[in-house]
Formats: C-alpha cells, structure tokens, sequence
C-alpha cells in the first residue's frame, strides 16, 4: 500500500466538533466538557441526552420539559406497529431497529425538514419511539403480547417495563442509566461517521440514522458487545477461561471487546462500567462471568498489552439483567440516538459534502471490443 493512502482514514482528521473529546489531560472522554464518569455518577441518562442535543446540561425546568416531551412520543403508529408484527421473528434486532427508522422517517411530517427545530423534534420521536419498537419486537419473538410505554416511568424504566413487564430493582435501572450514558456519544467513530457522511448531501435525519444503525452492527463497532457474550458463553467455565484465551491469542484470534482505535492504554468508560457489572453480578447472585473478565483480561494486557474497551463488561451485564444476547447492540443505539442526532445537526449546520478520493490501481484504458469479438 503507497504511504499516501491513508486506509482506514488512520489519524486523519475530517471535521472540527463541539460533541464530545477524549481529553488526554484527565484521560477521559468528554461530553460538551463534562467527563463521562461524572455524568454518571451525577446524572440520569435524560440529562445527559439533553446534553449532548442542546450543549449544556438542563435545569430542572428544562429537564422536565424534555422529559415530559420523550414521554409523550414513545406511543408507535398503527402502521408500525403492524409492520413489526409481519417482521420474521428470526430477523436481528438491529435489521428490525433499522427498518423501524425507516418506517419512522415515512410516517414524520417533518421527514424533509433539515432545520435545527425540526431534527431536535425529530429526534426527540425517534429517542422516544425506538425503545417501545424493540421491545415489541422482543416480546413477539417471544410469543408474547406487547406492554404499551408507561408516562410514569423514566427512560431506562421503561424499557425494562416494555420488555419483561416488570421495572427491576433501583440498582440494577442505574447500571442500565450508566451503560447508556457511556454508549451515547463518541466523537467520529464509524457510525458517527456514517451518519455525517449521509448528511453531508443534505439528505434527512431518518435516513442518517438508518445508515448509522447499519454500521453499529458490525462487530468491529457495535456488534462487539454480543461477540464478547458469545465468547463468554463459549469458555463458559472460569475454570475454562486461561486455555480458552491462550488457545486464542496462539490461534491469532480477535479477541472481541479489546482494543480501539483512539484509547490504545485503556478505553475511560471501562472502570465506570466494570464497578457497575460487579454491582449487578452481585445482586444476581451470579460471579461466573466477572471471573471469565478477569482472567481473559489478564492474558490480554499480559501477552498483548491490549486493554478492553466499553463493550467488554457492557455485554455480561445486560445478559445478566436478562436481556437476550442479539438485544445489546440495539440498546447501544437506544442511545447513541443522541450523539448521532447531535453531530448530524453539527454537519448541517456547517456543511461541506464528503467526498475523499481513491487511489486508482485497476485497468489502464481499455478499448471496448463489441460482443462477438470479446
Ligand atoms: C477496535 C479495533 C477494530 C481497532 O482497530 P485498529 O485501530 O485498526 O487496530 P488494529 O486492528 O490495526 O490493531 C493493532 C494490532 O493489535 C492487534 N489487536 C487489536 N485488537 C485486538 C484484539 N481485540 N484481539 C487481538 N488482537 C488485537 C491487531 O491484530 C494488530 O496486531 P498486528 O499489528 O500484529 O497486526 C480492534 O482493536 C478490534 O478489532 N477489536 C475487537 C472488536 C471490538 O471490540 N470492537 C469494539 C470497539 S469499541
């Protein structure tokens, strides 16, 4: 590859942004300037939503309008709903929240409508009516009938409310708060990127997000917290975890939820994250999976100097809460809705189409020889 082929676009930097920063001065990443651990530790994952949209955190007023205003969104259309009923039942919940946008950007009568005013609006219903599609669908493949959102309950509340029927102990709803605010925002990965890209034409915020949603999936980005589950559920066994892991790393396997492209000693948002899944594997009663993390972790700094990123206590801590395993990248995008939404804003409103170039290495010119010659 020549050195001017910048392949993965590696250390190039696109754009200016005022969403978020990893601050190498208090190693942490930042939304707005606040770092991610102190909004969780003083923040519900609402505030930290207006956050990101609006540029600074809300006071109680502001808060309870942008509250009052998810709540009265999260209700799904005839339509939708019976849209989400003919899905396949085997479809992956992410191939289901990205139609569910779709169908979401049909049925706004904003839809074209690329003004500040109307992306905030629109991505207030998108926020607010994704959860209640997911968990229809969580509820249909699992035979069962669909929970309609509760005004009563905050965010995170709700989603357990719409899935299991029932909200869980305090404890175990601030672990998910926690897990949310860390997923909602994080400068220009892959999605992120996607998602400017496709505004970078001028097209709408529906159609952004669907892009994005589609490159969450994949397991390098997104898709990563249900690759470590599967591992884990893989090695099964503490006992199991120390030839697993070197069996892997001899066999050079990517080792799913370590490493990323910006923290290379150790993503910020993993102690926050970790402390959490230890609060939620005790409540469970349940330390099978804490000693899988540990060990795999071990080896990996020890043998490759390769730490974990978010994912890597994100995916047994929503299997523990009882989600199932293919749900966790969708819950990912249950929040970065925001940090999405934030950046498409920011791309409209300073816009220069994306369009890098390619080094060419096909054919030279080629004379065309009519079909009776080829
Ligand atoms: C996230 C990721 C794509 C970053 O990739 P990147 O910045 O392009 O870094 P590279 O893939 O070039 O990795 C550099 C080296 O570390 C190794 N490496 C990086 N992550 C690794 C992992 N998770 N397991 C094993 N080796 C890994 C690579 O094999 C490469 O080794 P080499 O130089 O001998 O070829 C990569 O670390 C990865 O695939 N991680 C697993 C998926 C994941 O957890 N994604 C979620 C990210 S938040």
């Amino acid at each position: 590859m020549s050195e001017d082929v910048k392949k993965g676009l590696l250390g190039i930097v696109v754009d200016e942004t005022e969403v978020s920063k990893v601050m190498p001065e208090i190693n942490s990443l930042t939304y707005r300037g606040y770092a991610a651990q102190d909004l969780c530790a003083r923040c519900n994952f609402e505030e930290v939503a207006y956050l990101i949209l609006n540029g600074d955190l809300p006071n109680k007023k502001q808060l309870k309008k942008f509250e009052k205003q998810e709540k009265n969104e999260r209700t799904l259309s005839k339509n939708l709903i019976s849209i989400l009923k003919q899905m396949p039942k085997k479809a992956h919940p992410m191939d289901v929240a990205r139609t569910a946008v779709s169908v979401m950007g049909l049925e706004d009568k904003q839809t074209s409508d690329n003004s500040q005013k109307a992306n905030l609006n629109k991505t207030m219903r998108i926020l607010a009516k994704m959860p209640t599609a997911l968990a229809l669908f969580y509820r249909l493949r699992n035979g069962k009938k669909m929970i309609s959102p509760k005004k009563k309950l905050s965010f995170a509340e709700n989603f357990f409310y719409m899935c299991f029927g029932k909200v869980p102990n305090k404890d175990i709803v601030k672990a998910f708060d926690v897990s949310l605010i860390l997923y909602a925002e994080h400068s220009f990965n892959v999605s992120t990127f996607t998602a400017r890209t496709i505004t970078s034409s001028l097209s709408d915020i529906h159609g952004a997000i669907t892009g994005a949603i589609a490159s969450l999936k994949g397991p390098l980005h997104g898709g990563a917290n249900e690759e470590v589950m599967q591992m884990m559920k893989k090695i099964k066994k503490p006992e199991r975890a120390l030839k697993w892991i070197n069996k892997a790393l001899d066999n050079k396997q990517v080792i799913m939820g370590f490493g990323h492209r910006v923290y290379k000693n150790g993503d910020s948002r993993v102690p926050t994250m970790r402390e959490y899944f230890k609060k939620v594997s005790k409540i469970k009663k349940d330390k099978t999976f804490e000693k899988i993390y540990d060990i795999v972790e071990k080896v990996m700094i020890e043998r490759k100097n390769i730490h974990p990123n978010v994912d890597y206590p994100t995916g047994p801590t929503y299997h523990l809460m009882g989600f199932d395993t293919d749900f966790f990248t969708p819950i990912f995008v249950l929040s970065r809705i925001t940090g999405w939404s934030a950046h498409i804003m920011e791309q409209h409103a300073a816009n220069k189409l994306i369009r890098p170039l390619a080094k060419y290495k096909g054919s030279q010119h080629r004379k065309v020889l009519s079909l009776n010659y080829r």
